[in-house]
């Protein structure tokens, strides 16, 4: 159902109502996707932080469940992640079924203190009960958050591990444990790249390299402010994990990001406002591994428009490591994108007209030899402009309208640079839903998010190609099934 002027998107998580930040403890059980997020279950601000919960087959459609883990006098129930104790290390099971475990930051609500704390559920995920001798790890620190845990090694010496950060201090701290209740440090990384702002919402886990046997670790870290893109935004390191210590690669492996480095830009996992605090999913084989992150900018978050809902995911995504002529770089695929429909077009130095019907994927292909970029204007049916998106040989840049918004730091304009490549062809991937763009650039190697906010999906796209360039696209509609949910 759509609101008239502020449609609900399609495609991608919306609460009901209220609230909603960063995704926490994203497990697949087998059967069902698990997102939990922030939520205030009793307003539109950040506030009452409390677990609330959504499951989906498909990743596409989420059905809201209760809220899974209430906030209470003492603490807020802040970010943190989810595994399945299948062998029951805990000792928390009931002999029946596997606990389902969730670890987060119990944010004290007078602010003096942040701890990690356990939380259990007999029954798949549904209802968790609050353990008794929380919190498992505190520090007496007031910035100490966002465990993320996943199981390290195979037989008698695996172990679980948790990466969590001291926000201010720039720092990832690493501990261990045998039981999910007692916990070792580790080790620590950091401060490292990206650091004008706190470091939140880590996540570490392998990735196999295509097409070779190596495997590398990656680190995520959203830090807040000094995204790429300005406010919230997301860095990767790429690197070796023994079960307690990240090591970055090598000077020599590094030697193009450092090159990259020396003109500003780090490995960001994208480059647009609105893409933060993602994380991936536990229960996927290595080969999907599957994040979803919170689609807003701690720059506005609170202060955006609303029709009693506030907040959404991103779609989820499917991350792979690439060797390229710049190095390991992270790609990402879109997931549960249906193949509808397909309409294709193709255009060289044309001034050109696309209609859209609703939520659309955007195939595109593009040789651009022209000394002009191509622009791809998403219009209203008036023909006004919602955004644009330019792109040249180097670079593709989204450019964003006010609109309804009225913050100030909303408008704006996103700068990706596009990998050096020795195909003369660049492909792209475009996602429209109501009140957002997702962007995947040179086959998932770049990826640029932003929201729309308030607006539809555009009426038409207009495009424009100067001459010695070809664009082909090809549309793929949301099917007829999903329409109708
Ligand atoms: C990231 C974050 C986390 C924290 C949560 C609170 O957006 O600030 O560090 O756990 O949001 O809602």
């Amino acid at each position: 159902t759509s609101l008239a002027g502020f449609p609900r998107p399609e495609r991608h998580f919306t609460p009901k109502s209220n609230w909603i930040n960063d995704p926490n403890g994203l497990f697949f059980d087998g059967l069902n996707y698990h997102l939990y997020f922030q939520h205030n279950p009793h307003g539109i601000d950040h506030g009452n932080m409390s677990w609330g919960h959504a499951l989906s087959t498909d990743l596409v459609h989420w059905g809201e469940q209760p809220i899974a883990i209430m906030h209470d006098e003492a603490a807020d129930i802040f970010s943190g992640s989810i595994v399945v104790d299948e062998s029951n290390t805990s000792g928390l099971g009931d002999g029946i079924n596997a606990p389902v475990v969730a670890l987060y930051t119990a944010a004290a609500t007078d602010e003096s203190n942040q701890a990690q704390a356990l939380a259990y559920s007999l029954d798949g995920g549904t209802t968790f009960t609050k353990y008794q001798g929380n919190p498992v790890l505190d520090r007496g620190s007031k910035n100490f958050r966002d465990p993320k845990v996943f199981r390290y090694g195979s037989g008698e010496s695996a172990c679980w591990v948790m990466v969590t950060v001291e926000a201010e201090e720039r720092k990832v701290l690493i501990y261990q444990s045998t039981n999910l209740i007692d916990w070792e440090f580790a080790s620590e990384f950091g401060p490292q790249a990206a650091v004008d702002g706190v470091w939140e919402c880590p996540d570490l886990f392998p990735l196999q390299v295509e097409n070779s046997d190596k495997v590398r670790w990656i680190l995520l870290v959203s830090l807040n402010p000094g995204g790429v893109a300005g406010g919230s935004g997301t860095q990767y390191f790429i690197g070796d994990f023994n079960g307690a210590t990240f090591t970055p690669q090598s000077r020599k492996e590094q030697w193009h990001s450092e090159i990259f480095s020396q003109i500003g830009q780090d490995n960001w996992l994208d480059w647009g406002r609105d893409f933060y605090a993602g994380v991936t999913f536990f229960g996927l084989p290595e080969e999907r591994k599957t994040l979803i992150a919170w689609m807003s900018n701690w720059d506005y978050a609170r202060e955006l428009p609303h029709r009693g809902w506030r907040g959404s995911m991103s779609t989820a995504r499917q991350l792979s490591l690439i060797e390229t002529e710049q190095g390991l770089q992270v790609r990402q695929q879109f997931l549960g994108t249906s193949l509808e429909n397909p309409q294709a077009f193709s255009f060289t130095d044309a001034e050109t007209e696309i209609d859209i019907a609703g939520p659309t994927l955007l195939n595109a292909s593009i040789v651009n030899n022209a000394a002009g970029p191509i622009r791809l204007g998403l219009r209203r049916n008036d023909g006004s402009l919602i955004s644009e998106v330019t792109i040249s040989q180097q670079w593709l840049l989204h450019r964003r309208e006010a609109g309804i918004t009225k913050h100030e730091l909303y408008p704006s304009v996103q700068r990706m640079p596009l990998p050096v490549s020795t195909d003369d062809s660049l492909q792209l991937q475009i996602l429209l839903d109501h009140g957002s763009i997702e962007i995947l650039a040179a086959n998932g190697l770049r990826s640029l998010t932003d929201q729309l906010v308030g607006e539809a999906v555009p009426s038409y796209l207009s495009i424009s190609c100067a001459s010695g360039s070809t664009i082909d696209i090809t549309l793929f509609e949301a099917s007829e099934s999903e329409k109708d949910l």
